[in-house]
């Protein structure tokens, strides 16, 4: 079955909306849901997420990676943040994917991603990738720190159209190299790709702030951290937050 793309003007969110559509139907892998508008688009760790009506991308893919070990799932992450940032790299330059699952241009964030498990419908596993992507947008209202567009970097409209094809052809070439057991390749640019690869950074965790090399990261996602005297620190999740 061929994957589906349904563009619709406006709803809550596409990942709510993907989420809804597998507990109706039977939805073939790689559909996605591209939205012109959300009204309540939703972030990490519960916040909104900004986006002016019918200026970026904000859109959900399916797949079904029931083959993954439930250890392996960051790979999903790997997957939907690289190939945004192999998008971007067509438009510009200095993007990076930042752990665990943004895209910067330089220190701010061009995109966002919220990755959700679905359980609910018929089949087994499916996980849901939830991407918002700032083309077109010229200001930034809300209160996220650091957000950029394409259009502030560019001076210039991107067609979303194109985008959007161009991402989805990113992404399945990316996918079958997870499907054909070469997710090493992939896992390998992630790693080329990350932002603060290089070089001491700060960084803070529940204990406070602290200066440390990005040593790497695990395949279940684990950030490795190291101090300048060698202790390397091991971080979930949101267990530690870039200091910008
Ligand atoms: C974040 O950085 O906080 C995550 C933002 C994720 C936004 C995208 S836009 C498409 C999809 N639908 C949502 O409601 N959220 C994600």
């Amino acid at each position: 079955n061929l994957p589906m793309l349904i563009h619709i003007s406006e709803t809550s969110s596409t990942n709510t909306y993907m989420h809804e559509l597998l507990e109706r139907e039977k939805v073939p892998e790689g559909s996605c849901v591209w939205a012109d508008f959300q009204t309540a688009g939703r972030g990490q760790i519960g916040n909104v997420w900004e986006s002016e009506a019918g200026k970026n991308l904000t859109f959900s893919i399916v797949i079904y990676p029931n083959f993954l070990p439930a250890n392996r799932q960051f790979l999903i992450s790997e997957l939907s943040a690289y190939s945004v940032k192999e998008l971007l790299d067509k438009y510009t330059s200095d993007i990076t994917v930042k752990w665990p699952n943004d895209v910067y241009w330089k220190d701010r964030k061009i995109c966002g991603m919220l990755i959700e498990n679905d359980l609910s419908g018929q089949n087994l596993y499916a996980s849901v990738s939830g991407i918002g992507i700032n083309l077109n947008q010229k200001e930034f209202f809300g209160g996220a720190p650091n957000p950029v567009s394409l259009w502030q970097i560019l001076g210039h409209e991107v067609d979303r159209e194109t985008c959007m094809q161009e991402f989805l052809d990113i992404f399945y070439a990316n996918y079958i190299l997870i499907l054909e057991g070469r997710e090493n390749e992939l896992h390998d640019k992630y790693m080329q790709s990350l932002y603060r690869k290089e070089g001491f950074y700060w960084y803070e965790d529940a204990n406070g702030r602290f200066e440390a090399a990005l040593q790497g990261i695990e395949p279940t996602g684990h950030l490795l951290l190291a101090l300048k005297d060698g202790t390397v620190r091991r971080y979930e999740f949101k267990e530690v937050k870039y200091i910008l």
